[in-house]
C-alpha cells in the first residue's frame, strides 16, 4: 500500500483517500510566512489559517475582531511558503452569517486574493445554504461543530460541548446536514471522545478533531499551543512540544545582557 508521502500537492482528494485507508491526517494553524515554511517542509498535511490569529497574534481574547482583509494578508503570507500542503482559511466573524450571497462573496475573495485552497466556517444546519452556494461554486469548505468560539457569547464558556444525549443527537444531525451539503470535511473541537468516534464512523468525510479524541480522522493544534509560545492555555487536550515561551524569553535576556557588556558585537561580527 502506498502513502499520501508519495503525493505531490496535498488535496481534498488526498485527505479523502487518507481516511478511506485509515491513515491519520496531520493539521496545524499557521498564520505567517516564516512558520509555514517550516511547518510545511516539516511534511505537514493541513495547513488552516486560523481565526485564532485574533488571539494569538493580534492579542484579541476572541476571535470575532479579525476582519476579512487581516485574515486574507495573513492567508497570503502563509501560501507563499507553502508547496506541498492543502492550505485552508477561515472564513471570519461576520463575513457570513448575514446571507449566503455574502457568504460566496467572502469565500470568492478569500480565494482569489490570497489564493487558498478551500475555506472553513462555523455552525450547522443554519449554515447549510450558505456552503451549497460556496461549494456551488467549486470552492472546497470545511465545518466546524462542538466548541465554535465565534459564537462564545452565545454559549458564555468554553467547556466541553455536547455531553449530555440531548446535544450529541444535534451535533451528530448537523454533522451528517454538513456532509449533505457538501462539506468536504469537519472540524470537532472539545466533545466527548465517543461522540468523536461515533461521527467519524458514521461520516465519510473526514473528520479533524482538537480535543475530540482518538478516533477521529485527523488532529489539529493551534500552533502557538503546541510550540509552548502560549502560556496560560492548558486545555487536557494539549500536549505541547516545545517550551518556546521560556526559551525565546531566555535567548532575549541573554541577548540584552550581551548588548550591556558591550560583548556583542565582537571584532568578528562587525565590518
Ligand atoms: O481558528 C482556529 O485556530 C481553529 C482551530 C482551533 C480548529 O478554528
Amino acid at each position: 500500500m502506498s502513502t499520501h508521502s508519495e503525493v505531490k500537492r496535498v488535496t481534498t482528494h488526498t485527505l479523502q483517500w487518507m481516511k478511506d485507508r485509515g491513515e491519520k491526517i496531520s493539521m496545524l494553524t499557521a498564520y505567517d510566512f516564516s512558520m509555514a515554511k517550516i511547518l510545511d517542509d516539516a511534511g505537514i498535511d493541513v495547513l488552516l489559517v486560523g481565526d485564532s490569529a485574533s488571539n494569538v497574534m493580534a492579542g484579541h481574547e476572541t476571535t470575532l475582531p479579525i476582519t476579512l482583509d487581516q485574515m486574507i494578508y495573513h492567508a497570503q503570507s502563509v501560501i507563499r511558503a507553502c508547496l506541498r500542503c492543502l492550505v485552508i482559511v477561515d472564513m471570519p466573524f461576520g463575513s457570513y452569517q448575514g446571507n449566503s450571497k455574502e457568504a460566496l462573496f467572502s469565500a470568492i475573495r478569500i480565494m482569489k486574493e490570497a489564493g487558498a485552497h478551500g475555506i472553513k466556517l462555523e455552525g450547522g444546519e443554519e449554515v447549510c445554504e450558505s456552503i451549497k452556494r460556496i461549494v456551488g461554486a467549486g470552492v472546497p469548505v470545511m465545518g466546524h461543530l462542538g466548541l465554535t468560539p465565534q459564537s462564545i457569547y452565545k454559549f458564555g464558556t468554553y467547556s466541553v460541548r455536547a455531553k449530555q444525549e440531548e446535544e450529541a443527537e444535534i451535533l451528530l444531525h448537523n454533522a451528517r446536514m454538513l456532509q449533505d451539503a457538501g462539506c468536504f470535511s469537519i472540524v470537532l473541537e472539545k466533545i466527548p471522545a465517543s461522540l468523536g468516534a461515533e461521527v467519524a464512523k458514521e461520516l465519510k468525510i473526514p473528520i479533524i478533531g482538537i480535543g475530540a479524541g482518538m478516533h477521529v480522522d485527523g488532529q489539529v493544534l493551534v500552533m502557538h499551543d503546541l510550540l509552548g509560545i502560549t502560556k496560560d492555555f492548558s486545555p487536557r487536550f494539549l500536549r505541547r512540544y516545545l517550551n518556546l515561551y521560556d526559551e525565546i524569553s531566555d535567548a532575549t535576556k541573554r541577548y540584552i545582557k550581551d548588548v550591556k557588556d558591550k560583548d556583542f558585537p565582537n571584532e568578528k561580527e562587525q565590518y
